[in-house]
């Protein structure tokens, strides 16, 4: 199968930066209706206006995916204005760089509710209207961490494990909707999602700028979108990382217990 994305309308959450950005402009040069979601409204606005300039159908809805109110207001607002919704991509997210024990339980339920909660609820409202549209799929976001927990990156893995894992039993489910379910898994990204961490004090380090940029994570979801790839693993670390632990997950332990062993012994 082959997904036509010219005319195909757009709910992309996580729009105003990163990857959401770089796949917001790229959905629109291949002709897709995009409704772009976001807390920060300038930035959105500026983003619709641009594309719109360009010739594209573009329209920002402010809101937070947290919030059950903005959830029903993204999919009125994407009924009303576009008369119906194909595709549903949630890509909103947010990082917190922490040794679990030094963390809290605030910032746990922040990171579930954002990355796990929140696109859950957003896919269960949207299941009526998708099911109407035209090659209808959802897209989740997850991260190599979905598949591969890490250390100092505890609560986030948590998320994307949960995000994998409904992301696995809704595409059995959603078979009798006719709606794909498509699931990505980036590796390191350099995007805001860094500057944006709600806490970063992990002792781990990670070399951020090794990582792809968030244009070559965008063109690999629109990649995946139009040939109705089950899962996707973007970038060289993703691809070794999940390989190595398919096949030898007490390697990866060890390997990362290690680092983890000699980071505190020099404290
Ligand atoms: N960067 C990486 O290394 C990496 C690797 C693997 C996977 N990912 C995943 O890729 C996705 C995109 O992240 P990114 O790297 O592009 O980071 P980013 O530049 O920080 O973008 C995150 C986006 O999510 C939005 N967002 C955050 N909280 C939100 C909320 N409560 N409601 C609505 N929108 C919200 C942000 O906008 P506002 O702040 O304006 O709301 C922003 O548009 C995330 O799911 C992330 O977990 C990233």
């Amino acid at each position: 199968m082959r997904r036509e994305l010219r005319g195909a309308r757009i709910l992309l959450t996580g729009a105003s930066s990163g990857i959401g950005r770089c796949l917001a402009e790229q959905a629109a040069q291949a002709g897709a209706r995009l409704a772009l979601v976001a807390r920060s409204v300038e930035p959105l606005q500026k983003l619709a206006q641009s594309l719109t300039a360009l010739g594209a159908e573009a329209l920002a809805v402010p809101g937070d995916v947290t919030s059950e109110a903005d959830r029903q207001h993204m999919l009125s607002a994407v009924v009303d204005h576009f008369g119906g919704l194909d595709v549903l991509i949630n890509n909103a997210g947010v990082g917190s760089w922490c040794h679990f024990a030094e963390s809290s339980e605030e910032i746990l339920r922040r990171v579930m509710e954002v990355n796990f909660f929140g696109p859950a609820e957003l896919i269960r409202l949207a299941i009526p209207v998708l099911r109407n549209g035209r090659s209808p799929a959802i897209v989740n976001v997850a991260s190599m961490c979905g598949r591969r927990g890490i250390p100092a990156w505890s609560e986030y893995s948590a998320s994307k494990f949960a995000l994998c894992g409904l992301t696995e039993a809704l595409r059995g489910e959603m078979v009798r909707f006719g709606i794909d379910v498509l699931l990505v898994l980036p590796g390191v990204t350099r995007s805001d999602l860094w500057r944006n961490l709600l806490r970063n004090t992990g002792r781990y380090q990670l070399d951020v700028s090794r990582g792809m940029p968030p244009e070559q994570v965008a063109t690999g979801i629109i990649r995946a979108l139009r040939k109705n790839r089950t899962e996707t693993v973007l970038g060289w670390d993703a691809r070794w990382l999940l390989r190595v632990n398919r096949f030898l997950p007490r390697l990866v332990d060890a390997l990362l217990a290690r680092q983890i062993r000699r980071l505190y012994a020099a404290a």
